[in-house]
């Protein structure tokens, strides 16, 4: 096992981290240390095929635990990290914003800490398109355009890119940064649009949609993301910023109506009956109308593009959700009815749609 590599990846209990250490396991043979605090977005049933690989191991606990992460460098002697930990939703930073600074601004400066001190060759930042605020009426976002965060929660992951980029400078540490778009696919907890509105559905309750429903997003696959993720991890340039997206946007509004015709194909649901459910809610605070960003370095560069259309992948993420309800009812059992009453219900008054 001596002379082989260990990733640290944080966060590997979540959506995309664990579709991640799976895929690192899959085609690499790196051995993976996963450290993830467990929040209520962490999930170890994601990651159950992997729990008995001999190159897998999780360790519970939280990345801006100074002690505990510097005594995990020192006894891991990681080759690479991959930060995919932190709380990763904007609706829930409009609600508590201090803990998204506590781990996503000083539990990344924790890592970048230790990592600067146990020299780790490479540390891969997982950044977002938020980072560079509403794009609406501007060009594509290029890796140098200014960041104009909107959200606490993309104020955060923005001061996150500030400190790896500070940490490159001054002490010549080899950071990668990649700025993924939205993300979807099986797995994703429901506070997300595509997964909430499918857990709605199914519920035959309301579907939510903020505004006029026109704001824009560009949905990328989680398969493909994570390929994505792995090939700056191998082949980046330490330094160097890569945006990653499709480049193909779709509105809200359109995306809710998609999900719906699925389930009426799918699951045999009545699509008049779904379509009367949608409900134009009061707008988050702050809403961006689009994040579109020039994906033409991480292509060109990394060979990197994605291979699932968003025709497929919704096809298959929503014939996902219908297969697992009880896996959607297991991951809401904690504190999702408060959360929710609090962004939907009282927060945000419902209009007449
Ligand atoms: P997620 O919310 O599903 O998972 C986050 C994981 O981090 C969970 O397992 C949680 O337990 C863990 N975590 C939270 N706080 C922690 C802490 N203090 N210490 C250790 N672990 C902690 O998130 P996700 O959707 O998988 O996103 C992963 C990363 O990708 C995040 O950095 C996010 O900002 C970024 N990102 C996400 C998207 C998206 O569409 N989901 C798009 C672009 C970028
Ligand atoms: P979300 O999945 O929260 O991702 P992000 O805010 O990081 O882009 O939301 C995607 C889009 O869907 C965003 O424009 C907000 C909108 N949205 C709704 O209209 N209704 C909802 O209930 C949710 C959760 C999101």
């Amino acid at each position: 096992m001596s002379n082989v590599k260990t990733v640290l990846v944080t966060g590997g209990c979540g959506f995309i981290g664990a579709r991640f250490v799976r895929h690192l396991l899959q085609h690499t043979d790196y051995r993976a240390v996963n450290l993830d605090k467990l929040t209520y977005a962490g999930d170890l049933e994601r990651l159950r095929d992997v729990h008995s690989d001999a190159r897998y191991q999780l360790v519970s606990g939280d990345i801006g635990d100074r002690q505990l992460v510097q005594q995990l460098f020192e006894h891991e002697r990681p080759w690479a990290v991959v930060n995919f930990a932190a709380e990763s939703h904007v609706d829930r930073s409009i609600l508590d914003p201090g803990l998204f600074l506590q781990t996503n601004v000083i539990g990344t400066q924790v890592l970048l800490e230790a990592a600067r001190t146990c020299r780790v060759d490479r540390f891969v930042q997982v950044s977002t398109d938020e980072v560079y605020g509403d794009t609406e009426g501007r060009e594509p976002s290029l890796e140098d355009s200014p960041l104009r965060a909107s959200s606490p929660y993309s104020a955060s992951k923005a001061a996150a890119d500030l400190l790896c980029l500070a940490y490159r400078r001054t002490y010549d540490m080899p950071v990668l940064i990649v700025r993924s778009s939205n993300n979807y696919g099986s797995f994703q907890f429901p506070e997300k649009l595509i997964p909430l509105i499918i857990r709605n559905s199914l519920k035959r309750q309301e579907l939510p949609v903020y505004g006029d429903g026109g704001q824009r997003r560009d949905w990328l696959h989680v398969d493909d993301s994570t390929r994505g993720f792995l090939d700056v991890l191998r082949a980046g340039r330490p330094g160097e910023i890569y945006n990653m997206g499709t480049g193909s946007l779709r509105t809200n509004i359109e995306i809710v109506r998609e999900i719906c015709a699925l389930l009426a194909r799918r699951a045999g649901l009545d699509l008049d009956g779904l379509l009367s459910h949608i409900r134009y809610v009061d707008d988050r605070p702050g809403h961006d109308r689009c994040y579109e960003m020039n994906t033409r370095k991480i292509r060109k560069e990394l060979g990197w593009t994605p291979e699932v259309t968003l025709d497929d992948g919704l096809e298959m993420t929503v014939q996902w959700y219908v297969d697992h309800q009880h896996w959607l009812e297991h991951v809401v059992s904690v504190d999702y009815q408060a959360y929710y009453d609090a962004v939907y219900a009282r927060t945000w008054q419902q209009k007449q749609s």
